[in-house]
């Protein structure tokens, strides 16, 4: 299914690309809804692709050769991946799964070509966004050496309230993804009973709520960013 070109334009990769990239992009595009759970990308696979993130939530983990599983990331609205492999050959670097209903918008390899050889805006907009995620990856391990997990619960709400909040009439902060205490356990390295604990403490104080779409709202910010000191 062919995309329009403002559906586009809202993705941080493409900002600031002339109409004929676009036009030439959303032509290419191609558009999919997946079930919960579905795996998107396998690690160690030749990449060919890469995603946009449309609609949903997906989580980027690693299989370690014990067969554990590390939590990278979550992913959501308007965010993308699959290019790393495209950039390095090295192979997916990760797996990629779903963790909701997701729509996804994927382009082959050469749409990613053809706009990193011939806009200098899309490899801007590229580097962008690889340093600010090595900046999250470089932000998660200072807190993994010097939080505990009240710290690390804390940080890891006011991380997805920063990038994916959106801000309610009486200033609060709903982040609209699913995240269960598995994942949020997942995410920061606890046990679910763990974070259980933190979760509901936290709830109990007010700081936070979980709607039954386990949408976690921030009612206070200033209390969680004292946890994370
Ligand atoms: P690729 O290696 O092609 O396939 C897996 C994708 O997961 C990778 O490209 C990135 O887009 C994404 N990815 C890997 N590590 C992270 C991370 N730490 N944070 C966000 N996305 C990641």
């Amino acid at each position: 299914m062919a995309l329009d070109i403002e559906s586009l334009k809202q993705i941080n990769l493409f900002e600031g690309l002339a109409p004929d990239m676009l036009q030439y992009v959303a032509e290419r595009a191609r558009q999919r809804t997946y079930r919960a759970d579905e795996i998107i990308v396998h690690q160690d696979d030749p990449g060919e692709t890469f995603y946009i993130v449309l609609v949903g939530t997906v989580k980027i983990s690693s299989t370690l050769p014990d067969g554990n599983e590390v939590f990278l990331a979550l992913l959501a609205s308007g965010d993308t991946f699959g290019e790393m492999s495209l950039i390095d050959t090295g192979g997916r670097s990760a797996d990629v799964a779903t963790q909701e209903e997701t729509t996804l918008v994927s382009f082959s390899r050469s749409v990613f070509d053809y706009l990193l050889d011939g806009s200098s805006i899309f490899s801007r907009n590229l580097m962008r966004i690889l340093a600010r995620r090595l900046r999250l990856a470089n932000v998660r391990i200072q807190a993994h050496c010097t939080l505990d997990v009240y710290g690390l619960v804390a940080r890891q709400i006011l991380e997805f309230a920063d990038l994916y909040g959106n801000e309610l009439p009486n200033g609060d902060r709903l982040i609209p993804i699913r995240l269960t205490q598995g994942n949020m356990a997942e995410l920061v390295g606890a046990s679910r009973e763990r974070v259980n604990q933190v979760m509901v403490a936290y709830r109990q104080k007010g700081l936070i709520s979980v709607d039954s779409r386990y949408h976690i709202t921030v009612h206070k910010p200033g209390e969680l960013r004292k946890r994370c000191q």
